[in-house]
């Protein structure tokens, strides 16, 4: 059997269960924050795709010490907000802002994240940009090695995500769609990241870090 939906035992099991559903979404968000090391004021933390930093701003309640915050973010009025949420929550740390987005050759920091987070962005902008899944893979490579680039010598990448659909399929040629656990690990390999690692997972929400192969 090709599609597991054709199996009516399956079919009545999952119906609309295949997916963790927004009730999940403060776990996954939790979960990631309980995943990171410990951050103080040496360190710096880079969120991208900030939208308005509900995900740095969880972490930043967490470690009150954390010393530096960079907001990579291409809609300016999401930035504007995820600025100010974050000096509220940490008015002694350095926040810096960066107006772009990954896998579109700006210009973006690098060498200096000792965290780079990435909260539910690689997976909705591959598929929101269209085209084939070609097209989708050539976006998160790029931006994989931008996030990658932006991270010190023993820096941590965490990337939260919800995946594709147990049955999604289709190759290069194929519509873009969401990526598998093994493709997007495999994308992390590909880029240069070792210690590749998944540290939640609830149906198609996600958590996988991964810390850059030492030059
Ligand atoms: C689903 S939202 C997630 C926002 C935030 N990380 C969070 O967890 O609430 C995806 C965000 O990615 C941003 N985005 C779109 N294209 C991007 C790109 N090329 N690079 C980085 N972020 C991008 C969108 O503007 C949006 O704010």
């Amino acid at each position: 059997m090709t599609n597991p939906w054709d199996h009516p035992d399956w079919y009545d099991l999952h119906d609309t269960t295949w997916t963790a559903g927004p009730e999940r979404e403060p776990e996954h968000y939790r979960e990631l924050v309980i995943a990171l090391p410990p951050l103080d004021a040496q360190d710096h933390l880079v969120d991208v795709g900030a939208g308005t930093g509900k995900l740095s701003g969880l972490i930043a309640r967490g470690y009150p010490k954390l010393g530096r915050v960079t907001l990579v973010e291409p809609n300016r009025d999401k930035l504007d907000r995820a600025q100010r949420r974050l000096r509220e929550i940490l008015p002694d740390a350095e926040i810096h802002h960066v107006p772009a987005g990954v896998g579109e050759g700006a210009q973006l920091p690098r060498g200096i994240a000792t965290v780079a987070v990435v909260g539910s962005v690689l997976m909705p902008v591959m598929e929101l940009r269209g085209g084939a899944l070609r097209d989708g893979l050539a976006w998160l490579r790029a931006s994989m090695q931008e996030l990658r680039a932006m991270l010190g010598p023993d820096g941590w990448l965490f990337d939260l995500e919800t995946l594709a659909a147990p049955w999604a399929r289709g190759s290069d040629d194929d519509p873009v769609r969401r990526l598998t656990m093994a493709e997007l690990t495999g994308e992390f390999a590909r880029a240069g990241f070792r210690n590749i690692e998944c540290v939640y997972r609830f149906r198609d929400r996600v958590i996988v870090k991964g810390q850059p192969v030492r030059a």
